[in-house]
């Protein structure tokens, strides 16, 4: 069928097949020409369909050569109706994978679910044995409590005050002000156990138990810092104490896999569009200066070459560079005194009049139209897309 992209909010409710296909294969071009990473061999990434998680699947299987098994939650095609995105990228990738025989298998579930954690468990003892490395990039705004059967779902409030400051309404360019009322206890309580750190733990507990983890075996869960200026809706709002309690447990899995010398590690990464980032008021705006700032000094990386600059510089070096936290940075750049001193001066100036001029904002609804398969550079929109796509070795 022809498909087209039908938005509400910050949400897209159609994908496009070869869209999402062009968008992995460019990814994966970006990584092959690269050099070849000494890095992961066999590996689980969950939150493997989008965005950061995306990324990370990539770089393993295209960088270092590595088989993967990838968990998300997505949407399946159904006739006359478009799968979700990271549906079509999963498939995508699959395929692109299975020609170069790189092994790559996924699991469609809920990964808070005990039964998907099991699930995946078995598949990795029956093809892999064991894995070298477990990306978390999850990114959910609710999580059934595996023990409980509980929905919890996270909120993006500031604490102790309301807050108040511009943001976009990135489909109509229109600069607003708005104001969000702060989190209460158990907004805060919900945010920690949906984004916390309490699902990374289970799943490194669970594998360590199945006896599935290499001696030397890395974990790696991502992380958002940001300026003053994003502060009371992130790092110091509800989603940032999710943050903070993902960032303590990094200490507790170290503890817990000294056995085989395991590591867990928090990379702090940048800024960018994808569909959890969307649904944050003010990042848009602030995402938008953002990239026009870093365009101009060269310094723009997608999730690709954050990934990749992640594995290259950081995570498969003798000596892991981190800071007085034992975080990793590849924020680095987007929090230069420099970049951020040009975006708080721009903040100041942006109006709907101002901000076609003085922000990214093309750049920012064109990647949000991509992030679905749209507006994709090389791809015929009039001719008629199998919305069918399936993935060709899916549990
Ligand atoms: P995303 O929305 O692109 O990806 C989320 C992934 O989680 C998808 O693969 C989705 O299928 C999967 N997922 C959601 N619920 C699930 C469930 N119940 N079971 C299994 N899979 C599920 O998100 P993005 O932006 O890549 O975020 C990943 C991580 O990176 C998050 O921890 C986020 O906070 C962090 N991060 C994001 C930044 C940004 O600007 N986008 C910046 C820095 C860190
Ligand atoms: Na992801």
């Amino acid at each position: 069928m022809i498909i087209e992209p039908r938005t509400r909010g910050f949400i897209c409710t159609t994908a496009h097949p070869v869209g999402c296909a062009e968008n992995v294969k460019n990814q994966i071009d970006y990584i092959k020409s690269k050099k070849t990473i000494n890095g992961p061999k066999k590996v689980l990434v969950i939150g493997a369909s989008t965005g950061f998680g995306l990324a990370s699947r990539i770089t393993s299987a295209f960088g270092s050569h590595a088989a993967t098994i990838g968990v998300f939650f997505e949407k399946p095609p159904a006739e006359g109706k478009t799968a979700s995105a990271g549906w079509y990228n999963t498939a995508g990738f699959e395929t692109a994978a299975h020609k170069e025989g790189i092994y790559a298998k996924s699991i469609n579930g809920d990964a808070f679910s005990n039964d998907i954690k099991r699930e995946t468990i078995e598949l990795i003892k029956k093809d892999l044995g064991k894995i070298d490395l477990l990306i978390y990039s999850l990114a959910s705004p609710v999580r059934t409590h595996p023990d409980n059967g509980k929905r919890f779902r996270s909120t993006l409030k500031p604490i102790g005050a309301s807050y108040t400051n511009k943001t976009v309404d990135f489909h109509t360019g229109n600069v607003n002000e708005v104001s969000i009322e702060p989190g209460t206890d158990e907004d805060i309580e919900n945010t920690v156990t949906v984004m916390g750190g309490d699902d990374w733990q289970r799943w490194v507990s669970a594998l360590q138990e199945a006896d599935v983890l290499t001696k030397d075996f890395k974990t790696v869960a991502y992380s958002y810092i940001g300026p003053e200026l994003t502060e009371p809706v992130y790092r110091k709002g509800t989603i940032g104490r999710a943050k903070d309690d993902l960032e303590k447990t990094a200490f507790t899995i170290t503890d817990a896999l000294k056995d085989i010398d395991g590591k867990a590690y928090v990379s702090v990464n940048k800024a960018l569009v994808t569909q959890s980032s969307s649904a944050i008021p003010v990042i848009p705006l602030y995402i938008s200066l953002l990239y026009k700032v870093m365009k101009a000094e060269g310094l723009q990386e997608g999730c690709i070459e954050q990934i990749h600059r992640l594995f290259n510089d950081r995570l498969y070096l003798d000596e892991i560079p981190t800071d007085e936290e034992g975080r990793i940075r590849i924020d680095d750049w987007e929090m230069k005194a420099n970049i951020q001193e040009q975006v708080a001066k721009l903040w100041e100036e942006a109006t709907t009049e101002t901000l076609p001029k003085i922000g990214d904002l093309d750049g920012y609804t064109t990647e949000f139209y991509n992030l679905f398969g749209f507006r994709v550079p090389n791809v015929d929109y009039t001719k008629e897309a199998d919305e069918m796509t399936g993935i060709p070795s899916i549990t």
